[in-house]
């Protein structure tokens, strides 16, 4: 498959190494697309690297790795180019402001999400929540004791759902399909939980699983 991983920052390499690693052919994006001159150097022959929109473009599907306060106005910039297009939404909404007490703070509130902010900006892109509640060493083939990890998934579109969570699991990750965008509400505070451990106690390594009978 071709995707577009949108972002220059260390969630956008592991992703797209990630990617890449499975077998998939993979165009990172940046405003500034010499920054990844580097990575695409060592990155092998199914790697590219361009502007942020021809990477939406060489996308059949998209990853949204950007700083979250400019996701949303990023997503509809390429609001064509994401048309129709399963976006795997990694951002969360943590604000500018520090953290209290190792509690990271949020820009949206508790009946509302990132995700369902970029769903509303551009309604023709299926975006699906997804990898945001780990740290970015454990996102691909994820080395734990008790199996496989949680990776808490949601988002309007059934078939974009579905999509992901192959690409999910082909990564290494157990997949908990949450339905509908309003379950971001739930699954991007995830990330302040995990990391809070890190704040305290300088531990970045872990994950969530949940535990069924
Ligand atoms: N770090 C982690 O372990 C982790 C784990 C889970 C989720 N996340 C989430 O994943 C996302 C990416 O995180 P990250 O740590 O890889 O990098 P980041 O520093 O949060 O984001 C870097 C990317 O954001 C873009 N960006 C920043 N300001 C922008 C603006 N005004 N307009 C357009 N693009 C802008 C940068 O574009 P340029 O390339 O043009 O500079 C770059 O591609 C974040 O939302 C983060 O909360 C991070």
């Amino acid at each position: 498959m071709k995707i577009g991983v949108l972002g220059s920052g260390v969630v956008g390499e592991t992703l797209a190494n990630g990617f890449l690693k499975k077998g998939h052919e993979v165009m990172r994006g940046s405003r500034e697309p010499g920054k990844l001159a580097a990575w695409k150097g060592q990155a092998g022959a199914k790697a590219q690297a361009g502007t942020f929109e021809q990477a939406a473009r060489f996308g059949e599907v998209v990853v949204l790795a950007v700083k979250g306060g400019a996701a949303v106005e990023l997503a509809g910039a390429l609001g064509a180019a994401l048309a129709g297009k399963s976006v795997i939404d990694t951002c969360n909404p943590i604000a500018d402001a520090p953290p209290v007490n190792g509690v990271l703070q949020f820009f949206t509130g508790p009946n509302d999400s990132l995700l369902e902010r970029l769903q509303a900006r551009v309604p023709a892109a299926r975006f699906v929540k997804a990898f945001s509640c780990v740290g970015s060493g454990q996102m691909v083939d994820p080395k734990l004791p008790g199996g496989p990890p949680t990776m808490f998934i949601c988002g309007n579109d059934d078939g974009a759902r579905k999509q992901v969570r192959g690409l999910v699991e082909q990564l290494g990750w157990g997949v908990e399909d949450l339905g509908g965008a309003e379950a971001a509400r739930a699954i991007e505070p995830l990330c302040m939980l995990w990391c809070i451990p890190g704040f305290r106690q300088n531990r970045w390594t872990h994950a969530f699983k949940l535990l069924t009978p």
